[in-house]
């Protein structure tokens, strides 16, 4: 079998085998077949497309490329969550405590922040001595006596993902819809999990930037899930608006305390619940109502938060800080935005809110830079609010005083105030199961 004519297939339209789509991917992984033939084929992919069958062969020889964790020694069923990336979504760490306290079991592996986009990894990471890279019997035991684990993705995972994922970023394919299903599906279905919810993120600040595209991938996801055996439902939520207040790593941390003491935003704690729920639902939990109910009270009677305690001192952090909030470790400098006119709050590009945190320090400019955990932003006022001329938009923090101009202005860029009032989009805009799409619209 040679490369160049498997290249030469998709490129002219034609469906793959198995056997043509395995070696490639096996061969790719062995350093057998060079980047600049990859490419073309992820290119010939990018406009000819797969099918569902080619996406589950592919995301199924990615997934194998590595380790299969097994996670058989855990009791009960566990249930994984994915977000495909947004800005201010701090949803993991408020839902996994909330579905712990419900009697679930979640053994989540988590990534770092990519490009605009935070991840749960590095907001753990601002929580002083947290490990998040533990031995596999460690993360087993803690999952089995509290519930819920969180750490970061072994090395091994989906190392064909790894080196694919590389490459589409350089050559503009990773907007490719069976390229990210199977990119993010061959990481969930070498997890290990009984059960997948999929967050698919819909709007400015998401990877999908339509609804049609994202209700697509969801579809595809959910296939993949469901042919791999797993359980696997998708909600697609808003991501046209940061979710929640707070953008970066300590400050989002901060949020999920506040919430999981039920004080949090109304559109954080909404769309928390409703993953957790869900997570429930297919868990075997109850009905979506029972669910429902059960998640609520367990932040209303504080067991989530008391599973967050516990979940932080088995992983080695100092759970003082999230004790007492008061105690993370202040930016030295800040500085106030201001909204330049009198009106609604009509558009504030998400995308570019997570790069101006991404510039204060909250995230990495290369691969090599380190993170400031105490840099980000607080929202003030957000899309659909009405502000006066010099009313606070924002308060920008950093340890580098000179990022401050800049984030300012790549916040300000695109946002939109006029007298318009304005509609606000639901928080989620539909549920994808392997049967049917409910949309809420
Ligand atoms: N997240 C992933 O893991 N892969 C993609 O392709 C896109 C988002």
């Amino acid at each position: 079998m040679r490369m160049y004519d498997i290249i030469m297939r998709k490129r002219n339209g034609s469906v793959l085998s198995e056997e043509e789509i395995r070696f490639m991917i096996h061969e790719y992984v062995a350093g057998n077949i060079p980047d600049y033939q990859m490419s073309a084929m992820l290119m010939a992919i990018y406009f000819r497309g797969m099918s569902d069958e080619e996406t589950s062969i592919l995301t199924d020889a990615m997934a194998h490329s590595g380790e299969m964790v097994d996670l058989s020694a855990i009791n009960g069923i566990t249930i994984d969550k994915h977000s495909t990336g947004g800005v201010g979504d701090k949803t993991s760490l408020i839902l996994a405590p909330i579905v712990a306290a419900c009697g679930g079991k979640v053994a989540k592996m988590s990534g770092r922040g990519l490009g605009h986009t935070g991840g749960t990894i590095d907001k753990m990471e601002a929580i002083p001595g947290l490990q998040t890279s533990l031995p596999q019997d460690k993360f087993i035991e803690i999952v089995n006596k509290i519930g819920f684990s969180v750490i970061g993705q072994s090395g091994n995972l989906a190392p064909a993902d790894k080196k694919l994922y590389a490459l589409r970023d350089v050559t503009a394919t990773v907007d490719s819809i069976p390229l990210i299903a199977a990119s993010i599906m061959s990481k969930k279905l070498a997890a290990g999990n009984d059960c997948i919810l999929l967050d698919v993120k819909t709007g400015s600040g998401a990877f999908m930037k339509t609804l049609e595209g994202s209700i697509e991938l969801a579809k595809k996801m959910v296939a993949i899930g469901e042919n791999a055996g797993k359980k696997t439902v998708a909600l697609i939520t808003d991501m046209d608006i940061p979710l929640g207040h707070a953008i970066g790593n300590a400050l989002e941390i901060i949020e999920v305390v506040t919430t999981l003491h039920n004080q949090g935003p109304a559109d954080l704690t909404k769309v928390s619940l409703e993953l957790a729920a869900n997570m429930l639902h297919i868990g075997g939990f109850g009905t979506p109502l029972e669910c429902m109910t059960k998640a609520t009270k367990a932040i209303e009677d504080g067991s989530a938060y008391l599973k967050l305690i516990e979940m932080v001192e088995a992983q080695g952090g100092d759970s003082s800080v999230i004790k007492d909030i008061s105690r993370f470790a202040k930016a030295p400098f800040e500085k106030i935005v201001t909204a330049p006119k009198t009106g609604y709050i009509n558009h504030m590009n998400t995308e570019q809110c997570g790069i101006a945190s991404l510039v204060l320090g909250a995230g990495r400019e290369t691969k090599e830079s380190t993170i400031d955990y105490s840099a980000g932003i607080i929202l003030k006022n957000k899309v659909g609010d009405y502000v006066k001329a010099g009313d606070e938009l924002a308060v920008l923090y950093t340890s580098k005083e000179e990022t401050l101009k800049e984030a300012e202005k790549i916040l300000l860029y695109d946002t939109v105030i006029d007298e318009t009032p304005v509609k606000q989009n639901p928080l989620i805009f539909a549920r994808v199961d392997k049967e049917k799409v409910d949309k809420f619209i």
